[in-house]
């Protein structure tokens, strides 16, 4: 470590928030080493390019190869720094799947050497840092860590989660506040020190059990308040009210602030980590538990509504699959559920439009479904379907609509029965 930092970084998984980060501490000056198993995304960065499309990543990336500040290897090699931003998935049966943190742990523990911080990034159940820890302590008993030698240790440890969102990655990663938690004070100086290189917003230390239930929490608070909102919009279908306008005339009580109701919650972050602190809590968060069951049952709860308005035969067209507008992410997409389970029953042919993406969902095949432009499907369905409140579709009007039956998961079209 020189002066008032570190000269070179490893970032271990160079996905959608590794990648960033690696660009963006390599446009700093400092020399990151990239790891990836992935060789397709080896490749791609190191010939300058990113492997997947963000704004603005593709040029900081391209500038941090030129300059030889930024090159991705295959297997760790020796830095300063490591930070681990490896997939923290679920298994079917929710609970957290670890094997990637672990693989990224074993993988670094070779290389480790005495004064090296250690930092996971991964979204993840409360006590993994500890877990990676005691791993490294098992691998490497030549050195020593924070569980043992408190501020002595040779490694230092820290949780430092990640809260950017698609789209603004780059940015965000920046402006953000950024929460360091960890295993002893000279963890959190380390890690905090290095994320101040980069990072404009409020570092904020604290330690690493405690910033592992704070990234958990955000998406938990996120979930249940959108669990409120599609409970809301059940609850005004049954009272024949617009819920729309119930939660537009609500928020202007100065203390509510009620969120939008939809067909369900996708994305591979809110969907997922409540889970992680319900699969641990023993029973303890009930409220949370229902919420995820809530948004899961929303689209079952859109299927039921548009088979009741259209007629046998009819040609339903489902407008969009991503799990939010203007994007053509499809992780846990509530609008992918909704399309498979309409298309399963066999009752009405199913015509999918969605402008963002190249390819269907593999889910799809063997599926009575047929893709369609947003011309076409206005031409053949009966029945609407508008599941991703995309520019395109917002901006349809009522006499593109005229004669159709329709049905508006996201409230979009509010303005056509005004
Ligand atoms: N994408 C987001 O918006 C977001 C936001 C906040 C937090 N997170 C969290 O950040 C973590 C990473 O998410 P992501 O979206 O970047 O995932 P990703 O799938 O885009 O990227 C992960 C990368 O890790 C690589 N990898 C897997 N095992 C590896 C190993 N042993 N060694 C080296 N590389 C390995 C994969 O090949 C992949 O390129 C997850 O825990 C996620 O929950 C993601």
């Amino acid at each position: 470590m020189s002066g008032d930092g570190f000269e070179v970084v490893s970032v271990v998984g160079l996905g959608y928030i590794g990648l960033p980060t690696a660009a963006v501490l390599a446009n700093r000056g400092l020399e990151v080493i990239g790891v990836d198993i992935n060789e397709r995304a080896v490749s791609a960065i190191n010939e300058g390019r990113a492997h997947f499309f963000e704004p603005e990543l593709e040029a900081l990336v391209h500038n941090a190869v030129r300059n030889k500040k930024l090159r991705a290897v295959n297997k760790p090699e020796a830095a300063q720094a490591y930070v681990i931003a490896v997939p923290t998935p679920i298994s079917e049966s929710k609970s957290p799947d670890l094997g990637y943190v672990k693989a990224a742990g074993a993988s670094i523990a070779p290389v480790l050497t005495s004064g090296n911080l250690v930092i996971l990034e991964s979204t993840s159940p409360v006590g993994t840092v500890e877990m990676l820890a005691a791993q490294l302590r098992e691998l490497r008993p030549d050195l020593t860590f924070p569980q043992d030698a408190g501020e002595d240790a040779d490694v230092l440890l820290a949780y430092c989660p990640e809260r950017i969102i698609p789209g603004r990655m780059v940015t965000e990663l920046i402006e953000n506040d950024r929460i360091v938690g960890g295993m002893s004070l000279k963890s959190v100086e380390a890690a905090s020190k290095l994320y101040k290189t980069f990072v404009r917003g409020a570092v904020v230390a604290t330690n690493g059990r405690t910033a592992e239930m704070v990234k958990l929490t955000e998406n938990a608070f996120r979930d249940v308040n959108i669990a409120f909102a599609n409970e809301l919009s059940k609850v005004c279908d049954k009272f024949g009210v617009d819920v729309w306008e119930v939660i537009e005339l609500a928020n202007h009580h100065p203390r509510v602030n009620i969120l939008q109701p939809g067909p369900g919650v996708g994305g591979h972050c809110i969907a997922v980590d409540p889970w992680f602190i319900i699969d641990a809590a023993e029973g303890q968060a009930p409220l949370m538990h229902t919420a995820r069951n809530v948004n899961d049952s929303k689209p079952a709860y859109v299927v039921d509504k548009v088979r009741e308005l259209a007629k046998p035969g009819d040609t339903i067209a489902c407008f969009g699959l991503a799990y939010k507008a203007n994007t053509d992410d499809l992780r846990e997409s509530p609008a992918v559920t909704v399309v498979e389970r309409l298309a399963e029953t066999n009752e009405h042919k199913i015509v999918v439009v969605e402008p963002n993406v190249e390819t269907l969902p593999s889910r799809f095949a063997g599926l009575n479904l047929a893709r369609a432009t947003l011309k076409e499907a206005l031409e053949t369905a009966q029945v609407v379907l508008l599941l991703v409140d995309h520019d395109e579709f917002k901006e349809l009007s009522a006499e593109q609509l005229a004669g159709k039956t329709y049905y508006d998961s996201r409230g979009a079209w509010r303005h056509l029965s005004a």
